[in-house]
């Protein structure tokens, strides 16, 4: 029998339960990438929340990404003493802290964003490269794992995509070429961070026409499981869906999150619309899933996971309306703080 509160051992990786935060972008870091107290507060509540891992909001790994505001970087050096700190605070709380690479998009020396087919092959390796080096970055902080951001139609979501990505060269048309810079990055990082923790977040669909559709995500994974990738966590375009009610419509990755975990032995994390403990408890206890993920309720609650412990009738506060995608720093509404 699976409990929500059980420790569970992954590779390079261990967690006081299977609840994770998952990735949730504060927009508030300087225009360089740094961070201060404000962010530094907010993770310190999410890891006295209770919550067995925090997966920090999107981080680029490049300087020069202009695709959303305030989003954290580790792309520099001189940014390693701030997310050390980051760590340090989630670790106080026997917390595991994983940091989301991400690339929201490539631009060039004149600010001009590149589209994912006019990219030159060289720039593609440059954006691989961009990858492990933060990820060298984010074992020096002392981070548990990364997680390569593949999902939502960020750079490398709407790389791996057939809809978008008509290239010619070794990235592009099969979809063996179009997965191979995942592939890279993840070898990469093995090879120069070997300490991490690997996990990747990926679209279970990009539900459009011509876009990536659950067999080729499933096949992408495979290739993954079969390079080492340590976790996969289960997402998809259409990421925030509104409407959720807890016991009634939890859980909307869950079908494909159940298919994948039989397909790769590797742990699957399930994002997306979980509510209730009871709900989240009978999924992993009904499928080979691990670990359940929530960005929204700890938004709402950051202190969710303790209360899930306290009372296994507790239910999620939050009433899954999205306002956070557009309050300072990503509150909630129904709260002047976090909680
Ligand atoms: C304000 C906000 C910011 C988010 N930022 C990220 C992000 O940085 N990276 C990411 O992969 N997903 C991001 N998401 C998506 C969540 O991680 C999650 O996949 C989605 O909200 C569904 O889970 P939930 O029902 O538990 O909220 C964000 C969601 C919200 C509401
Ligand atoms: S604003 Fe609050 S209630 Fe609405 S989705 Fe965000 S966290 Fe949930």
């Amino acid at each position: 029998m699976k409990n929500l509160f059980d420790a569970v051992e992954l590779n390079n990786l261990h967690l006081k339960n299977r609840l994770v935060r998952s990735a949730t972008w504060e927009g508030i870091a300087d225009f360089d990438g740094s961070i201060d107290e404000n962010t530094y507060e907010i993770y310190r509540e999410l890891a006295k929340g209770g919550v067995g891992a925090i997966i920090t909001g999107f981080t680029s790994v490049s300087t020069n990404d202009f695709y959303f505001g305030g989003m954290m970087r580790l792309s520099d050096n001189k940014l390693i003493p701030q997310y050390k700190k980051l760590v340090e605070i989630i670790h106080v709380e026997d917390c595991a802290a994983i940091i989301q690479l991400a690339l929201g998009a490539f631009y060039d020396k004149n600010f001009v964003e590149v589209s994912e087919n006019n990219l030159s092959t060289e720039n593609v390796r440059e954006i691989i490269k961009m990858f492990v080096d933060a990820a060298i970055r984010a074992e020096i902080c002392g981070f548990d794992g990364v997680q390569i951001h593949a999902a939502h139609f960020f750079f490398l979501s709407r790389f791996i995509s057939p809809l978008v990505n008509h290239r010619t060269d070794e990235f592009g048309g099969s979809i063996e070429n179009r997965a191979k810079i995942l592939l890279e990055i993840l070898r990469g990082i093995k090879k120069s961070a070997p300490k991490l923790h690997i996990t990747i977040k990926i679209n279970s669909s990009d539900f459009t026409s011509g876009g990536l559709d659950e067999n080729e995500s499933i096949f992408i994974c495979k290739m993954l499981f079969n390079a080492g990738i340590d976790s996969i966590e289960v997402s998809g375009n259409g990421t925030s869906v509104g409407g959720i009610k807890a016991g009634v419509n939890e859980g909307y990755f869950a079908d494909f999150a159940a298919k994948l975990a039989d397909e790769v032995k590797i742990p699957v994390i399930c994002v997306g619309g979980w509510r209730s403990r009871q709900v989240m408890e009978e999924f992993l206890n009904k499928t080979r899933v691990e670990l359940i993920s929530l960005s929204r309720p700890l938004i709402r609650e950051p202190d969710f996971p303790k209360k899930l412990f306290a009372d296994k009738n507790s239910v999620s506060k939050c009433v899954s309306c999205n306002a956070c995608y557009k309050t300072p720093a990503h509150r909630c509404i129904f709260s002047g703080r976090r909680g």
